[in-house]
């Protein structure tokens, strides 16, 4: 079978082609899936660079996943001997690793059914961004109905989902982004859109319940600024200091700063399993959110996708649209 795969640390597009590798076999809990998309994340490729403080999961001299991706949906086509609820020819989303390929295993508990009304491209566009949102935003921020939350990055692959998510919970939502992206957020859900080209809103006069920041280029006290005393700040996204100790900087300062601040500071990374999936799911096929995509690519071009991420100025999610060579 055909998979995107890199054997060196670099550039997405230069250490990532396609190549032949074997067909993987599915352990007793997992199923086997005809992978139909994939969506590209930042981690696709904070792996594939390299950074040095991230070797001991990556690899030490080479990087030791070398096929990128952990975003799909596709059709079951084998079942392991344990696996209980899915079966051969279900249409499945969710989260595995090695997932720009053809075919892929993936354990049972970290997939759901894909929702009756979108594209399997649409679905692959949903795991790591939706379950970053809906957890960051339902179980993170406690999001009441009523409050004001703010989201910096609201077009990104996280931001885009949050904005939804936070409008369907009720929230007051502010979104921030660049001048093009402006009328996207709001048609979105977003009641106020901050363009950080033309203003700041850290130094506006509103004060928010809730911030989700999927961006990290601020110090936590520009945020606190514009927080209620008992606000939540609830840290997604986090710039890289550079390639030897990437966001450890940014995590530490979080980390010592959140302890002499009277709000609440979190940082969290998603868990992606069948029952948040499942929500997203139902929340998708009720129209209350919809996941954007903003560009396609195929298997081939997987590096050019991933270099295009890593601009930073993605509107919604990248997406991997597999083809197959054989049937
Ligand atoms: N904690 C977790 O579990 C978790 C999970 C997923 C992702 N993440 C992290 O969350 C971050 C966001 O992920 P993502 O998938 O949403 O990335 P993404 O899709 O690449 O985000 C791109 C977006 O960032 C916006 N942006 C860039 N500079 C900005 C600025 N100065 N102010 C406001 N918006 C700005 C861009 O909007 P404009 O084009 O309008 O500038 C663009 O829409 C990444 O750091 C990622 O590693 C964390």
């Amino acid at each position: 079978m055909k998979a995107a795969v890199y054997h060196d640390y670099g550039p997405p597009k230069d250490v990532l082609g396609t190549e032949d590798v074997a067909k993987p076999t599915p352990a007793d809990d997992e199923v086997l899936i005809r992978v139909r998309a994939a969506a590209a994340n930042p981690l696709d490729y904070h792996f594939m660079s390299g950074t040095y403080i991230m070797r001991p999961m990556t690899g030490f001299r080479r990087p030791k996943p070398t096929v990128p991706g952990c975003d799909l949906a596709g059709d079951v086509e084998a079942v392991g001997k344990s696996v209980k609820r899915l079966k051969q020819g279900n249409s499945v989303f969710g989260g595995a690793r090695r997932a720009f390929a053809e075919y892929v295993c993936a354990s049972e508990n970290k997939l759901a059914l894909k929702p009756a009304n979108l594209t399997f491209e649409q679905a692959a566009a949903i795991p790591v961004a939706g379950l970053t949102a809906l957890q960051g935003l339902r179980d993170k921020g406690r999001v009441q109905p009523g409050q004001k939350v703010l989201i910096n990055g609201a077009a990104g692959g996280v931001g885009a989902f949050a904005v939804q998510i936070a409008r369907w919970l009720g929230a007051e939502v502010t979104g921030v982004c660049s001048t093009r992206n402006v009328d996207l957020v709001r048609s979105i859900g977003a009641k106020h859109v901050v363009d950080y080209t033309a203003d700041d809103f850290a130094r506006s006069e509103q004060r928010y319940d809730v911030i989700v920041d999927c961006v990290g280029n601020r110090p936590l006290s520009e945020y606190r600024r514009v927080m209620t005393p008992k606000g939540t700040f609830v840290a997604v996204g986090v710039r890289p200091a550079g390639r030897w100790i990437g966001p450890l900087p940014y995590l530490l300062k979080l980390l010592v700063s959140s302890r002499f601040v009277s709000q609440n500071v979190v940082f969290f990374i998603a868990s992606i399993g069948t029952n948040d999936l499942t929500v997203l799911k139902e929340l998708i096929e009720a129209n209350e959110v919809t996941p954007i995509i903003d560009k396609r690519y195929t298997l081939n071009e997987a590096g050019e996708a991933i270099r295009y991420l890593k601009e930073g100025h993605a509107r919604g999610k990248v997406v991997i649209t597999v083809e197959h060579s054989t049937t």
